[in-house]
C-alpha cells in the first residue's frame, strides 16, 4: 500500500492511456486535490464533454485509486471541454479535400493590404478560367469573404448537411462559379462574436475538422487572417499547402509585416510562391493611359528585392475595386475590362503558372 497523496495519486494514474489520452499528461489531467476527509479530486479535459473515451478514463482511474489508496472514500472527476485538444485533422483524409488539388493559403502581415479583396477576385478569375475552385474563409476576425460574394446573409440550415459514408458533411454555399465556406454561416445573429485567443485555436480546429463538401476542386484558396500569430501558425500546421501567397502594400512598413509572414511559412516549410503587390499604382478613371506610382514601388521591382520573391501581379488602387467588394459583385466581373480586374486576371495566370 502507498501513503496516500497529490504525488502518490497522480503517479498512480499516470499509466492509464485511452486512444491517445493519457492521465499522466497534465495537458489533459489537471487540478489534483485531496481534501482532509480523503476526497480526491481531479479535472480530465477532453476534446468534447461528450468524448467516447471519457468514461473508461474516469472508471480506470477510479479503480486504480481505490486499489492502490483503500483509505480514499470517493474520487471526482470534473470533466472539461477544450476544443484545442483535439488533433490537427489530416485534411487529405477530409472528405472532399482529398479531390482538391491544389489548397493555396493567401497571407498578409497586417490588415487591411486587400488580401481578402485579392482572394475573391483569383477566386472568380480562377473559375471564369474554368477551374472548379473553392474559398474558405477562416479569418474570423475580419471575415469579410461573405461580404464579396454578396453572401452576407447567408447562414447554413439543417438542409446544408448530408450523410456521406456515416458523417454529416456540410455543402458549401456556391456564387459566381466559387464553393465558399465561412465560419459566418455558422454564425446566427449579427452580432460578432469575441473569440479570445486560445479560443480561437479550438475553433479554427473545429473548422477545419469540419465535414465540407467541397468535392472535386482544382484550386482551394484559404484566406488566412493577418499576422504571424498562434492562430496562423495552427492553420497553416492543419492544411496540406500547395503553397503560399503573401498579399502586401509597397510601403515599407507593409513589407517589414510581409517579410515576417514570409519567414513564418518559410520556418514551417511551406513553399511562398510569391508576392501580390496590392495598390501598387494608381489609374485615374477619367484619364485611363495614366499611371502613378504613389508608394514608388515601380511595379514591384521594391517588393520584389525586399522579399527576395517573385512578385505574381501589381494590383492598381482603383474605386471601382472597392465598391465591388462592397456591393458583394468582384470586380473580375463587373468591370473585367478596368485595369485593376485586368491586373487580378493576369495574377491568376501567373499563379496558375506558379505552381506544379
Ligand atoms: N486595389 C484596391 N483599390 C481600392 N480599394 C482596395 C484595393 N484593395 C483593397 N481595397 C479596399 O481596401 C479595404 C481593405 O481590403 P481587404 O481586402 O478587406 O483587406 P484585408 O483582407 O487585407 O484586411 C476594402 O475596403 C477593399 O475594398
Ligand atoms: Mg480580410
Amino acid at each position: 500500500m502507498t501513503t496516500l497523496s497529490l504525488e502518490a495519486v497522480r503517479a498512480a494514474i499516470a499509466q492509464i492511456n485511452e486512444g491517445g489520452i493519457s492521465l499522466g499528461d497534465d495537458r489533459y489531467v489537471q487540478d489534483f486535490t485531496l481534501r482532509p476527509d480523503n476526497i480526491v479530486g481531479f479535472a480530465i479535459r477532453l476534446p468534447q464533454i461528450s468524448d467516447p473515451r471519457r468514461d473508461p478514463l474516469i472508471n480506470a482511474a477510479k479503480t486504480v485509486i481505490r486499489d492502490r489508496f483503500p483509505e480514499v472514500k470517493d474520487v471526482w472527476v470534473k470533466v472539461l471541454e477544450d476544443p484545442a485538444l483535439a488533433p490537427p485533422p489530416n485534411p487529405a483524409e477530409l472528405p472532399g479535400t482529398g479531390k482538391v488539388r491544389h489548397i493555396l493559403a493567401v497571407s498578409s502581415g497586417k490588415g487591411g493590404v486587400g488580401k481578402t479583396t485579392v482572394s475573391v477576385n483569383l477566386a472568380v478569375a480562377l473559375a471564369d478560367m474554368g477551374h472548379k475552385v473553392g474559398i474558405l474563409d477562416t479569418d474570423i476576425y475580419g471575415p469579410n469573404v461573405p461580404l464579396m460574394f454578396g453572401l452576407e446573409d447567408y447562414r447554413f440550415t439543417p438542409d446544408n448537411f448530408v450523410e456521406e459514408n456515416g458523417v454529416m458533411v456540410v455543402e458549401p454555399a456556391f456564387n459566381y462559379g466559387v464553393k465558399i465556406v465561412s465560419r459566418t454561416f455558422t454564425q446566427y445573429g449579427s452580432q460578432p462574436l469575441p473569440w479570445r485567443g486560445p479560443m480561437l485555436h479550438g475553433i479554427i480546429r473545429q473548422f477545419l475538422s469540419a465535414q465540407i463538401r467541397w468535392g472535386e476542386l482544382d484550386y482551394l484558396i484559404v484566406d488566412l487572417p493577418p499576422g504571424t500569430g498562434d492562430a496562423q501558425m495552427t492553420l497553416i500546421q492543419a492544411i496540406a499547402l500547395a503553397g503560399a501567397l503573401i498579399v502586401t502594400t509597397p510601403q515599407a512598413v507593409a513589407l517589414l509585416d510581409a517579410q515576417k509572414g514570409l519567414q513564418m511559412f518559410l520556418n514551417m516549410g511551406v513553399p511562398v510562391l510569391g508576392a501580390i503587390e496590392n495598390m501598387s499604382y494608381f489609374v485615374p478613371p477619367d484619364l485611363p493611359d495614366r499611371r502613378y506610382d504613389i508608394f514608388g514601388s515601380g511595379g514591384g521591382h521594391k517588393t520584389a528585392e525586399t522579399l527576395g520573391l517573385p512578385v505574381l501581379g501589381c494590383i492598381p488602387l482603383e474605386m471601382a475595386l472597392r465598391e465591388g467588394g462592397d456591393r458583394g459583385v468582384p470586380l473580375v466581373l463587373s468591370t473585367p475590362h478596368s485595369p485593376a480586374a485586368q491586373a487580378l486576371c493576369a495574377t491568376a495566370q501567373a499563379v496558375r503558372e506558379a505552381l506544379p
